[in-house]
């Protein structure tokens, strides 16, 4: 789809666009969405984001701007009509141009040389091509693109019938809204692919919804599916979703797939389109001329599955040749010239033993369910949160049952369900409490919540659940104050709430075990140095409900000191980005409060920093912005998690595998196969440890 000149000349022209403050309206309407377009080509095809969020940001107002100055200048593909308004009363049902089959599973090599064979019958040849990509664990879609538009975005369905989300499929940045077929005489084509989340927002996401009280969804594909089908576009467009496309129901469409040599193949097919533009497995698939390749390969990829950014629960292996397809055919259920090979599940039966009870920062009861220690996916677990009361009822949990455990990748494992034909009557229900397990006072529900709260404001376990918040990593930092210390020090009256952590009575740690001189004079060091965190780590820190990191931001970034909220209503604050009316009125609310004030108050007294004197500039746009890294080996200076938030934080991002997208490469004590085929491809910037540190500046 794009020269390295074209590239070239994308990226200047959205410079200069930039730098010339955007020139006349009309005039740079063209290159405006061509300059989004590539954007959004680079960050969610290549993984290779160019711009910086504000700059992008920036292009992208300005194309709005002119756009509603200039109705008749709006196209329907321009980037500006991805975003619908209002909501879908709900999906109209759509039967699919050809039906959407399923596909076979293998789970061993023995399975796959049983199918090589029924292929090698089938296609009356010993010699068959294979194409091995990845099987992504998403939400199955069909794309028609018509006279070069994209006409109709589907869900599978039941295979004959799906629902029409076209209004959803729009909101999805990696899918081309206009593409190129015409040029080469393809007037309609239906692709078919994957809609997947990437892990890491996904666990992002996550983490959200269980600080606002909601349980987090299972797995990235239920959060997959179950975005496509949200009535709310605006949503849709929040989640962050990608695209993986692998398949093209009618090859004969294709230019010149009648000649041999061009565009005969799977492979060559999904290349084509990726070249286009279209985000396809091209840069994760291999051709292997014998089954005995594809079994190795198959075998290599599952040890290194979880590297890649997206679930992946298998591989899927085609017959590459069309024309070989076209003889093999298909069931009513699969095709017969592809097939999966399956991973390992990481699931696996325990026994469901008992269910403690947690109080959460927020009051919020959350069970847990204590179950007799299983293996799954390389990790032991004996506790997994249940959430709260209703998944207990949905899930119709009893003490005592056999449970299906299922841990999805990185994400925290859940109860898949009871085995409830394994029940033999001595189970027990689930009692959930009445009163708060720490401080016994009545738990409340308010009617639109899933979570039983303790509202005691006095409450011990929120009391130290507040602390732990605010010294945390992300929020003020505090080192040397971990939590076991927070406990241990409340439990000795040495310190009862957030602003006390600036008047520990230090003679009482005397003689403490653990608190020798040096980890003292570190931990009043650290504290003095938290005085001095910029505002968005303290609002964060403040554990004000559904107000999460990026909120956080958003919120500092609106003011020049903390205290200018105390006059703000809600609608002032649903006029920022992504604050919606639920988070506005909790930020009203926190900011009501006398005992919030009072708490700002003696922080402001101790000489914590309650100002911004950034007011108005972006965060995202940091010194790494658009640059991407990769950590391997074992790193002894740092640990992997924060070495890649600092990436974050700084605007770069973190890559699943060395590519010639990866511009460094940061390695520790044996660095195996990525720092040899980083060394292959030397584009990519090889650093130590040491390298990385100097580079960010810390
Ligand atoms: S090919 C006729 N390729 O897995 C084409 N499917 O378990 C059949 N899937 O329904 C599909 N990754 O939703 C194909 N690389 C891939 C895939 C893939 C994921 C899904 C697809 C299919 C399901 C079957």
């Amino acid at each position: 789809m794009y020269t390295p000149q074209d590239e070239r000349r994308l990226y200047e022209q959205a410079k200069q666009l930039l730098k010339d403050n955007f020139g006349k309206a009309a005039d740079v309407v063209e290159r405006l969405r061509e300059g989004i377009v590539y954007a959004d080509w680079k960050y969610y095809v290549q993984n290779e984001p160019t711009l910086s969020d504000a700059e992008y940001d920036a292009l992208y107002k300005q194309l709005k701007d002119i756009e509603a100055a200039h109705p008749e200048l709006v196209t329907a593909d321009s980037p500006t009509q991805r975003v619908a308004q209002g909501l879908s009363e709900r999906f109209p049902t759509v039967s699919h141009l050809v039906p959407m089959l399923s596909l076979d599973n293998t789970y061993n090599a023995d399975d796959l040389t049983d199918w090589d064979r029924r292929c090698r019958e089938l296609a009356g040849t010993d010699e068959i091509e294979y194409c091995v990509e990845p099987k992504y664990d998403g939400a199955g879609i069909s794309l028609i693109y018509d006279d070069d538009k994209l006409a109709r975005g589907a869900t599978r369905g039941d295979g004959v019938m799906g629902e029409d989300v076209t209004v959803n499929i729009r909101q999805i940045k990696a899918i081309p809204l206009s593409a190129t077929f015409a040029r080469y005489g393809v007037k309609q084509v239906e692709i078919r692919g994957e809609i997947v989340i990437h892990k890491k927002v996904f666990d992002a996401y996550n983490k959200q919804r269980v600080g606002e009280g909601l349980s987090p969804l299972a797995n990235p594909r239920n959060a997959a599916s179950g975005t496509l089908r949200i009535l709310d576009p605006s949503e849709v467009r929040k989640r962050g979703l990608n695209s993986l496309l692998y398949h093209i129901s009618d090859y004969t469409l294709l230019p010149g797939a009648s000649r041999p040599g061009e565009l005969g193949t799977h492979y060559d097919a999904l290349k084509w389109l990726y070249s286009m533009g279209f985000p396809t497995p091209a840069p994760d698939m291999t051709v292997f001329k014998h089954i005995d390749g594809v079994i190795k390969y198959c075998h290599e990829f599952e040890a290194r599955r979880d590297d890649l950014p997206y679930e992946v629960d298998g591989l899927v292996i085609k017959v590459n040749d069309f024309a070989m397809q076209a003889q093999m055919g298909a069931t009513s259920h699969h095709p017969r010239w592809a097939v999966a090979y399956k991973f390992k599940a990481r699931q696996a039966t325990s026994k469901l033993v008992d269910v403690e009870f947690q109080v959460g920062r927020t009051g919020a009861i959350t069970p847990v369910a204590k179950i007799e220690p299983v293996h799954i996916g390389g990790v032991t677990v004996t506790s997994v949160s249940l959430f709260n009361e209703d998944v207990i009822r949905e899930k119709d949990l009893k003490i005592g049952d056999t449970v299906l455990v299922e841990r999805a990748g990185d994400v925290i494992p859940y109860i898949v369900k009871p085995m409830a034909e394994l029940r033999d009557g001595s189970e027990r229900d689930i009692k959930f409490p009445t009163h708060c397990p720490a401080c016994q006072s009545q738990l409340e529900r308010q009617p639109e919540e899933a979570a039983w709260r303790c509202i005691n404001m006095n409450c011990p376990v929120q009391l130290v659940e507040h602390i732990i918040h605010y010294v945390s990593k992300d929020a003020m930092d505090i080192r040397g104050l971990g939590a076991a210390n927070i406990q241990k020090f409340y439990d000795l009256d040495i310190l009862k709430d957030v602003p006390g952590i600036y008047h520990i009575d230090w003679s009482k740690l005397k003689g403490l075990e653990g608190f020798g001189e040096k980890s003292m004079t570190n931990l009043k060091l650290a504290i003095e140095q938290s005085k001095k965190q910029p505002l968005n780590r303290l609002i964060f820190g403040l554990g004000i409900r559904f107000v999460g990191e990026t909120t956080a931001k958003t919120l500092a970034n609106a003011t020049s000191d903390i205290r200018e909220f105390y006059t703000w209503d809600a609608d002032r604050f649903s006029t920022l980005e992504d604050i919606g009316p639920k988070v506005a009125s909790s930020v009203v609310d926190f900011f009501a409060r006398e005992e919030n004030r009072a708490v700002i108050q003696k922080l402001d007294e101790s000489g914590v920093n309650l100002l911004n004197e950034h007011k108005g500039e972006s965060v995202a746009d940091g010194v790494l912005a658009g640059k991407t890294f990769l950590f391997t080996g074992t790193l002894s200076q740092f640990k992997r998690s924060d070495a890649e938030k600092i990436v974050e934080d700084r605007g770069g991002s973190i890559l699943g595998g060395v590519s010639a997208k990866l511009n460094y490469l940061v390695v520790g004590e044996e660095a195996g196969s990525k720092l040899e085929k980083a060394k292959k491809l030397g584009t990519v910037n090889i650093l130590t440890e040491q390298g990385f540190l100097e580079l960010v500046g810390s």
